[in-house]
């Protein structure tokens, strides 16, 4: 019987029977592993990637965790990495040499564009930008654009791209096409049930979802595409451990309640920002009014606890932000806390102008709503009052 996405999270990687009762995945922690004999060794040298060879290629616990990330995903094969911005950089060194043109969404992530920048251009791998309304993207395309890298929604602003029409278009010129997944997680949009090549995702933000991990996912349904990109973690000496893949595991117990929890939290704060006279400006994707909401539905199911708004210049913005007190300044979103961070830009090409607002992201945490709306309020009644 086919079960319901859920059902799959709480179940799939636990074995109970083979692991003494425990219906956890046990943490196997190994640099070395032993080989029985001559015979074992040589074959485990040929399979390097499916059988046990080396702990900084697989233990059991990452490769149980890279087995239950392809089931959830429908993917088949599934790389994990020791960060979110590892699994994007080293997947596009797979894919890019000398010469070679990618495209990337304007939107994306500030690292990204400065490995784009420094690191692809070193190799001589020409970058071409495109926003998310896909305009002139087609003239982009030069007879040697291999990859196309998306991300969607973007993490600052939440713009959204029209998934179907990126993956097809890159089907038709056999082009590569990749997307950073992290807003969403799999559980929000599956992007290789609309095409995609291959899909990325911090798990370090709503999957692990406790501030206290790094881990990056590449999820395929390419053996050819999986093998490259496992070629190349390996040789640049990337490294998951075991526990880092244990604190995936447990946190994806609980991920749907905790996104549900932190998108009705942030539900209640945009209504509550919307309300101020001192909040001009709002992005949040389930507002009606935000321009990319049509797309976002046709797309996502699920919301998260991200808000981005600007609030009006009326002297020292320390005024606000030094004055919450449940808000705490800070980056890794997707724990259970909640966070503010000040914004210089909302996507790396083009830096705010901050003349008449200053901009901020906020994390929706976990807390008692009634307490977030509070702290807000208080901080901005002293802004105001300087
Ligand atoms: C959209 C997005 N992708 C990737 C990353 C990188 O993840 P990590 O912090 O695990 O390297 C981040 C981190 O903030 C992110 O927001």
């Amino acid at each position: 019987m086919g079960k319901k996405l859920v059902t799959k999270i709480i179940h799939t990687g636990s074995s109970p029977e083979k692991n003494s009762g425990s219906i956890n995945m046990p943490v196997y922690k190994n640099s070395t592993l032993i080989f029985n004999n001559y015979n074992t060794f040589l074959k485990a040298k040929k399979n390097k990637f499916d059988l046990p060879y080396y702990g900084r290629i697989n233990t059991n616990t990452t490769s149980n965790l890279a087995k239950i990330i392809s089931t959830l995903y429908k993917s088949k094969f599934t790389v994990l990495t020791s960060s979110g911005l590892s699994a994007i950089t080293l997947t596009l060194k797979t894919f890019l040499k000398k010469n070679d043109e990618v495209l990337i969404t304007e939107n994306c992530y500030e690292p990204v564009f400065n490995f784009a920048q420094s690191e692809l251009s070193k190799f001589g791998v020409k970058v071409r930008y495109f926003s998310n309304n896909c305009k002139n993207l087609e003239n982009l395309i030069k007879k040697n654009t291999k990859l196309i890298y998306v991300e969607s929604p973007g993490s600052l602003n939440y713009e959204v791209i029209d998934l179907k029409k990126i993956s097809s278009l890159a089907k038709d010129r056999k082009i590569i096409s990749i997307i950073d997944n992290t807003w969403s997680t799999f559980l929000g949009c599956n992007p290789l049930i609309y095409g995609f090549d291959v899909v990325i995702e911090s798990a370090t933000k709503y999957i692990s979802g406790h501030s206290d991990n790094f881990l990056g996912i590449v999820t395929t349904k390419s053996k050819l595409m999986y093998d490259s990109i496992k070629k190349t973690t390996v040789r640049y000496g990337d490294f998951v451990s075991s526990e880092s893949c244990y604190s995936a595991f447990n946190g994806l117990k609980t991920l749907k309640i905790r996104i549900e929890n932190h998108s009705k939290n942030a539900f209640e704060i945009f209504n509550f920002l919307k309300s101020k006279k001192i909040v001009n400006n709002i992005k949040y994707l389930p507002d009606q009014g935000n321009k990319n909401y049509k797309l976002w539905k046709k797309y996502y199911s699920l919301s998260n606890g991200l808000i981005t708004f600007s609030i009006i210049k009326k002297g020292l913005i320390e005024k606000f932000i030094d004055n919450l007190e449940v808000f705490k300044i800070g980056f890794s979103w997707g724990g259970y806390e909640s966070l503010i961070l000040p914004l210089n830009n909302l996507k790396p090409t083009k830096k705010l102008t901050t003349n008449n607002k200053y901009w901020f992201r906020i994390h929706v945490g976990l807390e008692d709503v009634s307490d977030l709306k509070k702290d807000l309020e208080k901080a901005m009644d002293i802004y105001e009052a300087q």
